[in-house]
């Protein structure tokens, strides 16, 4: 029963609140408002969805039902006022009344959500709160969002998610004040979304005879044997569409072309470019079984589109467009002479005539596309938006060309991305996403002037769910970053990194009693220890942070008795460390465990000839020497450096003259991530006694392997310094993922012996 702790709490503070996304202003009143039966709403008529959701939401939680009532006899009161911003609120609570104001019925949806987030997180259960009234605190908020798209995707193509969960994942945008729900609905292993006029869509493309069992990149690949797939109806859909209605979600269908399209051709061979029978896919990755822009498949996509405008109201259909291989288009009789005949340079331009024959079809329909940032090669579709997931740069030449932009980057976007560098994380795809990171993300890019900006229309967190075979598995990749996310796009970008995460932890360590109420299966990395070794005149000390307040953290380092951290831990010598997290005296957490290698290194300085890639420099270039290894399968940690296309020099500089044993340097390979270690690398020394001596080494990565680790010999040489060599792998080959593309380099701890 919570009804006790309930009902004792009469005064608010700043602490209590904890609103997710941040409300632009917030003045907190002394005294409360008391919410019970006898409260009557009254509500303009046209933002019936916001009355009729708290009504809903109130009496689902508390078995009681408000009255309605006229705005003379209300008091709650939600109103229209035309001076607010669009889809923005203003919440007025006093001692005898609440009073919501909106100029549009999002802006009313949105002061509702912020009521539900100011009551008992209990009330997000079903009865369960026996309490006859509830207590809100006296405030004025008035709040409006920074970008008019704040969006969540989910795969449902990879793995299968019952309609109940759709709905929930739908719900939790709104309480988070998000507004597009993008419902990847055809992959490759499975077509989700049932075509009247095409049923082996669903009794074909929507199953799969196995799946792929364990990560992509192990060797050999296992399968499960067991067939898998499904799909929704269309009663289902319009069914999810009317709910989400009720939750001020507009869903964004997206419909795969030309490429993630082998489960269609699968049950329409004529689609493809040999019209041979090919399998549904049973594994991950790239295919590719594409569509061929033969009359055939443009009547199919046609007639799919049909049926897919009619269930989906919103402005969007995504029409994909991202990963589509040519190689099969390059070998089509067909694919080449309407290359020919159409005058087009290449297969790229194929794919823009592609994207562009749809659009203009989709146009004609009232409606407008989003593609992938792939729908840039070739020329872009007149009326297209643009979704940014290879990074930001397509969004950026979008804009620039005057293009709606949204922003994905798999750096900041990707919640299929490990979260935590801990080794027994479930398995996800690779990567490395913090929540901070997420927080920190800012949607506009800095190439952007004030003008393009505009075009920006605001970001969104993707969930492909390759690695997710379960709701909570979701769940747990989607929560809390999708909290986080909600804040950039709502509240807006951070200007102060370490301010605003603090006080956002701050309001997410007590959030998570909503998340709990409504049984979702977050991942909790709050009582987590982050470890960084600092230099400070010429000594190197090791510090223990943990991200939220109030805690203790207790260490011992080479296995001595742990004591209380209280200042920075010095270094001298190899050192592991062991560390926990208390809360009011218990172990919270896991535990922390860290090794230092003590080596030449890290009394160096250190210079490089470029910038890491914005996106992965979290550590910056003294994690080149910092004596801490990155992690075998994060190239995102913080001690990871990424480079992307451009030939890396490094230059360290000893204090005095060091002897030189060996060095040993390390490159992350993850071909699939377009990463790849370089295939030579070369150290030269400072000159001594006017000579250099000079190491060079070719590389070899092995299969199935994430690191390449060389050692360079020296012969005891006394230098005061060096200069590493690392040249790009150059651009990705033919037929192997992100063909054509520049490779990234990777480089994490540099070890001198
Ligand atoms: C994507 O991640 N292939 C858009
Ligand atoms: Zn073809």
């Amino acid at each position: 029963m919570f009804s006790s702790c309930l009902e004792s709490k009469k005064e608010f503070t700043e602490v209590d609140l904890h609103l997710i996304p941040k409300p632009q202003t917030l003045e907190l009143k002394t005294g409360t408002f008391s919410i019970d039966k006898n409260t009557a709403i009254y509500c303009e008529p046209g933002f019936k969805v916001a009355s009729n959701f708290f009504l809903s939401f109130f009496m689902k939680g508390t078995g009681i039902s408000l009255e309605t009532a006229s705005k003379e006899n209300a008091n709650f009161i939600i109103e229209k006022d035309s001076s607010l911003p669009k889809e923005g609120y203003s919440l007025n609570i006093s001692e005898e009344t609440i009073t919501i104001k909106a100029s549009d019925a999002s802006g009313a949806f949105y002061g509702v959500q912020t009521m539900r987030q100011l009551l008992p997180p209990q009330l997000e259960g079903i009865n369960s709160v026996q309490n006859e009234s509830f207590e809100l605190p006296q405030l004025m908020i008035t709040d409006s969002p920074k970008f008019q798209y704040r969006g969540m995707h989910l795969d449902v193509g990879r793995h299968f998610f019952p309609k109940k969960f759709i709905k929930e994942y739908i719900a939790n945008l709104a309480l988070l004040k998000m507004n597009y729900f993008h419902w990847h609905l055809t992959e490759d292993q499975g077509w989700r979304i049932e075509i009247k006029k095409y049923p082996k869509l669903s009794s074909h493309a929507a199953y799969r005879d196995e799946t792929l069992i364990g990560h992509y990149n192990e060797t050999p690949q296992k399968f499960d044997g067991k067939q898998y797939g499904g799909f929704y109806t269309q009663e289902d859909i319009k069914e999810i569409v009317a709910f989400a209605s009720t939750q001020n979600i507009t869903i964004i269908p997206e419909i795969e072309m030309p490429g993630h399209a082998q489960a269609a051709v699968s049950a329409y061979p004529e689609l493809g470019c040999s019209g041979e029978q090919i399998p549904v896919a049973t594994s991950w990755g790239v295919f590719e079984n594409i569509f061929c822009p033969n009359e055939a498949t443009f009547t199919f996509l046609e007639n799919v589109l049909n049926e897919v405008i009619e269930l989906f109201p919103g402005e969007y259909i995504h029409i994909g467009g991202d990963e589509a291989p040519k190689r099969q288009w390059e070998d089509c009789d067909h694919c080449q002479k309407l290359i020919k005949d159409l005058n087009l340079k290449d297969e790229h331009g194929l794919q823009s005539y592609f994207i562009k024959r749809m659009e203009a079809y989709i146009n004609d329909k009232g409606k407008n596309i989003i593609g992938w940032d792939e729908i840039l090669e070739g020329g872009l579709a007149p009326n297209a938006t643009v979704m940014s997931w290879r990074g930001t740069e397509g969004g950026i030449a979008a804009a620039k060309d005057k293009h709606n932009v949204i922003m994905t980057p798999t750096s900041h976007a990707y919640f299929d991305y490990y979260q935590a560098e801990n080794v027994d994380e479930p398995l996800a795809i690779g990567g490395f996403l913090p929540l901070k990171k997420v927080y920190g993300f800012n949607p506009i890019p800095e190439e952007l002037n004030a003008d393009e900006t505009q075009y920006v229309l605001g970001a969104q967190g993707n969930v492909w769910t390759e690695y997710m075979q379960t709701e909570d598995k979701v769940e747990y990749m989607a929560y809390p970053r999708m909290l986080a996310m909600s804040e950039v796009v709502w509240s807006g970008a951070s200007e102060n990194i370490d301010v605003d995460y603090s006080d956002f932890l701050v309001r997410l360590e007590p959030f998570m009693d909503r998340l709990n109420a409504l049984e979702i299966n977050y991942a909790n990395h709050l009582y987590e220890i982050e470890g960084s070794i600092i230099k400070k005149e010429g000594a190197v000390f090791y510090e223990l942070k943990t991200p939220t307040e109030g805690k203790e953290i207790f260490y011992s380092t080479n296995n001595s008795e742990q004591i209380k951290y209280a200042s920075l831990v010095p270094i001298s010598e190899n050192t592991s460390i062991s560390a926990s997290v208390f809360k009011n005296g218990s172990k919270v957490g896991r535990p922390f465990d860290e090794t230092i290698e003590f080596h030449k290194g890290l009394k160096a300085s250190i210079s490089l000839n470029i910038e890491p890639h914005k996106a992965y420099s979290a550590g910056g270039k003294e994690a080149l020497i910092n004596g801490i290894q990155g992690s075998d399968s994060r190239f995102g940690d913080k001690e990871w450096l990424g480079f992307w296309g451009d030939n890396l020099e490094i230059k360290i500089n000893f204090a005095e003259e060091t002897e030189i044993n060996m060095v040993t340097l390390r490159f992350y390979d993850a071909n699939g991530q377009w990463i790849y270690s370089p295939k030579q690398v070369t150290i030269t020394s400072k000159p001594i006694k006017g000579k250099s001596v000079s190491c060079k080494r070719v590389l070899k990565s092995k299969e199935g392997e994430s690191i390449v680790q060389v050692i360079l010999p020296f012969d005891s040489i006394k230098t005061a310094g060096l200069t590493i060599s690392v040249p790009n792998y150059g651009l990705i080959p033919t037929g192997l993922q992100g063909a054509g593309n520049k490779a990234w380099t990777f480089i994490d701890e540099i070890i001198i012996e």
